[in-house]
């Protein structure tokens, strides 16, 4: 899930390839390094972490040329260190490279054997390896690209330069993704859309099995045994992309307050507000005749669909299946043409839920994708898209996607409970008109949570353990809370259903374990506070969120009680997601950990 970019150029590259990593560095940032052919030879700067470190190491020692390839890394062999950083050089062959070699160890052995001196750890210098071999051998690019194709196993998105072939690119595609951008007497190669956007107005998606011959008039496009195949030419409008901070310290910062604004688009596109009826896609899907929902997803994800598995069954009356998709797709679980499958992604490209979408493909299920990202690989497999309409999410951590998620969750019951006749008239008006409060109650919280949340960060940030608990749909939100927390504070925090703390989890509990309980004043209120009181008797510090009739109704001593406003029970988890998404971005800047670019994660898991 490593980022790359590649400019056939009429001017020099090296600046415009540092400006494209910036745009993908939410796909790894362990080390980065850039290559350009200079005066006839290939030429390469890399450096360890951030990509400033890469742009602080060309500003001293600049190197340029008219093409060049680029890549920003999220380790999987080898410490990220600046020997494991791309582009690999083996001779006259620059690579950089997105995923897993799989039989790189049996490859490397032969290449040490045939003489190759191996400079890194790294699965990807296997590749230079060989196309330096077969190159030595007498093999023209284009032989030696498809020869090293044929003999790599795994998940690759390739970007390659020859020395003696200055004005093109060879670019190959087997699982992670690649686009080819087409500028004015320029090409562009990179991982997605937003890498590419300001340089280029057209756009070409390799596919799997992909391998493309790049240079200043074209592109031309063939599978890995080398006859030609055409793919579509789309236009690339990508300039509401502009990515800035405005204000805000962080990404995260500002896509959590950007969510009262975004989730409105994703609520108007999926709901009729002057009519309060939900919108009915022409996507094909009629939940009257689906007779299960499957989900698959992972992580934040993961979580969105766990709560519309909550609001689908009990609207729509429809029985939904949910797993990881690291789990569902190896699971083997029999699926019918009857069933609706649904897969959630913000990126588009983690790979598990795209294996899971293949999966379900292949059996027969009609499929339906969840993406931010509509030109994403999982879109466009799928049988039905629904975007997800949260604008690019730059900070790892999900917070914007992941609402936007809820609310096209929360739309897509009321659909269901419609179509399956589960759901009147009258109460899908009063739903729909329940969601249109979302964006304004979303703001109201924003404004008066936030001064009393910067102070409990302050402490909080003093514990190494914290449990978050809920129940009902607020205990999908204790597992986000606990995932957001761990993640950016690297606090170790644990979610569990409210009602499963005496089955275990109790035991934990003493004065150094604060325990953040989730619970507007819904149906499970009262039932939440009893294992409220199980905290307090046991000397356990209480963090609780709830709403103002909540808080009324309890009168247990916490460490500190964050106040909603009412709401109704159908729209809170939409809402009750912003203080916790507050509290743990508070705790990260507390902590002086980053926020945007946790260690160890990348944006886009395009490997297992
Ligand atoms: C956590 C987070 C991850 C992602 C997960 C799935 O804040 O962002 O858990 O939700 O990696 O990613 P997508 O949604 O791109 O499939």
């Amino acid at each position: 899930m490593c980022g790359i970019v590649g400019i056939v150029g009429n001017a020099p590259v090296s600046e415009r390839m540092v400006e494209a990593l910036k745009r993908l560095e939410y796909r790894g940032y362990d080390s980065a390094g850039i290559a350009v052919i200079e005066d006839g030879r290939i030429a390469r700067r890399r450096a360890p972490g951030k990509l400033e470190n890469l742009r602080a190491v060309v500003a001293e020692s600049p190197v340029d040329g008219v093409t060049g390839i680029a890549h920003t890394r999220w380790a999987t062999h080898g410490v990220p260190n600046e020997a494991n950083a791309h582009p690999h050089i083996a001779g006259s062959v620059a690579v950089v490279h997105n995923g897993i070699i799989e039989n790189f160890a049996e490859l490397k052995a032969e290449l040490i054997a045939a003489g190759a001196a191996f400079t890194s750890d790294t699965d990807t210098e296997v590749v230079a390896r060989m196309l330096d071999h077969y190159r030595c051998a007498g093999m023209a690019p284009r032989e030696a690209v498809l020869a090293m194709l044929a003999r790599v196993t795994g998940a690759f998105a390739l970007v390659i330069l020859f020395e003696d072939r200055p004005d093109t690119l060879y670019v190959a595609r087997f699982g992670p993704p690649l686009a080819v951008g087409y500028g004015d007497g320029e090409m562009f190669v990179g991982s997605d859309a937003i890498a590419l956007a300001p340089f280029a107005h057209g756009i070409s998606y390799l596919e799997d099995g992909d391998m493309a011959i790049v240079d200043r008039d074209g592109v031309e496009f063939c599978d890995f045994a080398g006859n030609p195949v055409s793919r579509r030419r789309q236009p690339l409008q990508l300039s509401s992309m502009l990515i800035d901070k405005g204000n805000h310290r962080h990404f995260m910062e500002k896509e959590i307050f950007d969510q009262p604004e975004v989730i409105s688009h994703t609520l108007g596109h999926y709901c009729d507000f002057a009519s309060e009826r939900v919108a009915v896609d022409g996507d094909g899907i009629d939940f009257s005749r689906v007779s299960r929902l499957q989900i698959a997803a992972c992580g934040t994800a993961y979580l969105s669909g766990l709560i519309g598995k909550y609001w689908i069954e009990r609207i729509a009356r429809l029985p939904v299946e949910i797993d990881v998709a690291s789990e569902f797709r190896y699971r083997e679980i029999p699926v019918s043409k009857e069933d609706l499958a649904l897969f959630i992604s913000q990126s588009g490209e983690t790979a598990d839920t795209l294996a899971s979408l293949r999966y379900c493909k292949e059996s027969g299920a009609r499929t339906g994708a969840l993406v931010n990202v509509t030109g994403s690989t999982i879109a466009r497999e799928a049988d039905a898209v629904f975007p997800i309409l949260a604008g690019p999410e730059i900070s790892v951590a999900s917070t914007k996607a992941f609402t936007c998620q809820l609310a096209l969750m929360a739309s897509l019951a009321l659909r269901a409970g419609r179509e399956r006749g589960t759901l009147s008239e009258a109460d899908e008006r009063l739903m729909v008109h329940q969601l249109s409060e979302v964006p304004r109650l979303m703001s109201r919280v924003l404004h008066d949570v936030q001064p009393k949340i910067e102070r409990l960060a302050r402490e909080l940030s003093r514990f190494h353990h914290v449990l978050y608990l809920g129940r009902g749909t607020s205990y999908p939100l204790a597992l986000e809370g606990a995932l957001k927390l761990k993640e950016i504070t690297y606090i170790h925090a644990e979610g569990y259903a409210a009602g499963e703390l005496k089955h275990g989890p109790i035991a934990l509990i003493d004065e150094n374990m604060p325990v953040i309980v989730i619970a507007p004043h819904d149906r499970f209120f009262e039932k939440t506070v009893s294992n409220m009181q199980e905290v307090a008797a046991r000397d356990g510090r209480i963090i609780f969120i709830t709403d103002e009739s909540g808080a009324k109704a309890s009168d247990l001593k916490t460490m500190e009680t964050i106040v909603l406003p009412d709401m109704p029970e159908f729209i809170a988890p939409m809402v009750f997601s912003l203080p916790i998404q507050l509290l743990a971005y508070h705790t990260a800047v507390f902590m002086g950990t980053d926020a945007d670019q946790p260690r160890n994660l990348a944006k886009a898991v395009t490997v297992e």
